[in-house]
């Protein structure tokens, strides 16, 4: 046995495969320079067969049957390209929607619901073509390999995982050597490196280059999705976004599909410059990095969904809330989207959101989306009790001073015993 296939053979988890018993892998094959090396390299590493899984969901401007056609011609024995946009929005981003989940206060965590949803069908595509193992192109130091990880763990403790970008010790240079060598066709040549991109119908994400470098304000060729603000139409646009239980159905009252809505979300919320979000994050094997977003949908629908939600909701409902949000998105976050507490938390997202059903109108402005307007049946609001005017109904004035005597009586002891009581 060599001796990088002995370091190979030293696992430090039980779901990491053993490398004698690879046979054939299921790998996430993007189409790109990592994958498609891996690729090559696993069916001459292992001696063993491939078989690719290229997922939709919702990146703009892939072609599939480009990516069907390189994975076949670099050797996997099938290729399969599955469109999971729906079950994506429905199940992934609905549930966020009504969590109003953003991590660190500013990331809507696209990439973060995507994964589970790509790692259950990778589970599912490698029981279906009888894999034994599955591979990704995750590196050693990003949220995602827990994320896919977590998840074949998880859902089939029988497949064993490997990760080659974290142990074949290639950088791109020797990545691009191996490419020209095994015939596989290198996009762009050998220039710097590119951004490093992901994206889905929920938002973009661009790291390294001069990201890495705090002091580096953004240069505009990062913004592929969202229109720089300062180029933006000097018209507003208004955009009445209209809820249904938590769950956008309509823009402008016209009735769409879930996709079809947050893509055409997405789409004006671009125009406007609106959804970018320059993010120092904290990410769950303990770096902190920068990343920049473009999330236009996101940008519109949470603030929308979020204000129809402290309008129909109580005091109570509504200070109670945030913190279980807070919850809700760091285990999504952090790779534990299979976590029962995330379900249990789930229930509450859906039964508070029952109420959640009117419109909101925006109005987008140069990188700016800003609620200008809502109206809702279940809104706990009424006018004629919120104005200036006379007592009347449900409200006594007269009933106030009573109330703010009781309402300050323990604060007010509290601060005479202290005060008075230290002044002696
Ligand atoms: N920082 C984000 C997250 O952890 C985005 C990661 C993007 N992933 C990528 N492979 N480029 O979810």
């Amino acid at each position: 046995m060599s001796g990088e296939r002995q370091a190979r053979t030293m696992r430090t988890a039980s779901y990491e495969a053993d490398p004698d018993a690879v046979e054939r892998v299921l790998l996430l094959y993007s189409g790109g320079l990592d994958t498609s090396v891996m690729l090559k390299w696993i069916q001459d590493e292992y001696d063993a067969e491939v078989v690719c899984l290229t997922v939709n969901l919702g990146q703009p401007g892939e072609d599939y049957e480009v990516i069907e056609g390189k994975a076949l011609k670099l050797g996997a024995l099938e290729c399969h390209i599955v469109d999971a946009r729906e079950e994506f929005a429905r199940d992934y981003v609905c549930p966020a929607i009504r969590a109003n989940a953003l991590y660190g206060g500013g990331y809507p965590l696209f990439t973060a619901l995507g994964r589970p949803l790509i790692a259950k069908l990778a589970v599912e595509y490698a029981r279906r073509s009888g894999c034994d193992t599955i591979a990704h192109g995750c590196t050693g130091k990003g949220n995602d390999q827990v994320r896919i990880e977590a998840t074949v763990a998880t859902l089939a403790p029988e497949l064993g995982v490997i990760a080659p970008v974290r142990s074949w010790q290639m950088g791109r240079e020797e990545e691009i050597a191996y490419a020209r060598e095994h015939g596989i066709p290198v996009k762009g040549g050998t220039e710097a490196a590119p951004y490093s991109i992901d994206d889905n119908l929920w938002g973009r994400s661009s790291e390294g280059r001069w990201i890495e470098d705090l002091s580096h304000a953004p240069e505009e060729d990062v913004f592929q999705l969202v229109t720089p603000p300062r180029l933006a139409p000097d018209e507003a646009e208004l955009l009445e976004v209209e809820f249904e239980r938590g769950v956008p159905v309509a823009l402008n009252g016209e009735r769409l599909a879930i996709v079809e809505l947050l893509e055409r979300a997405a789409e004006i919320g671009a125009r406007h410059g609106v959804g970018i979000v320059d993010h120092i994050e904290d990410r769950i094997v303990g770096l902190k990095v920068r990343d920049i977003y473009e999330v236009p949908a996101a940008a519109i629908l949470l603030p929308a969904h979020q204000e129809l939600e402290r309008l129909v909701g109580t005091i109570h409902q509504n200070q109670f809330k945030p913190g279980l949000e807070n919850q809700w998105a760091f285990l999504v976050y952090a790779g534990l989207w299979w976590e029962p507490l995330r379900a249990d938390l789930d229930a509450f997202m859906e039964r508070v959101n029952e109420q959640v059903t009117g419109r909101i109108g925006m109005e987008l402005y140069k990188g700016r989306a800003r609620v200008i307007t809502r109206s809702s049946e279940n809104a706990v609001y009424d006018a004629a009790l919120a104005s200036f005017s006379e007592s009347g109904g449900l409200f006594s004035q007269t009933a106030s001073p009573g109330f703010i005597e009781l309402w300050s009586l323990q604060s007010r002891m509290a601060w005479r015993l202290r005060n008075e009581q230290g002044a002696r």
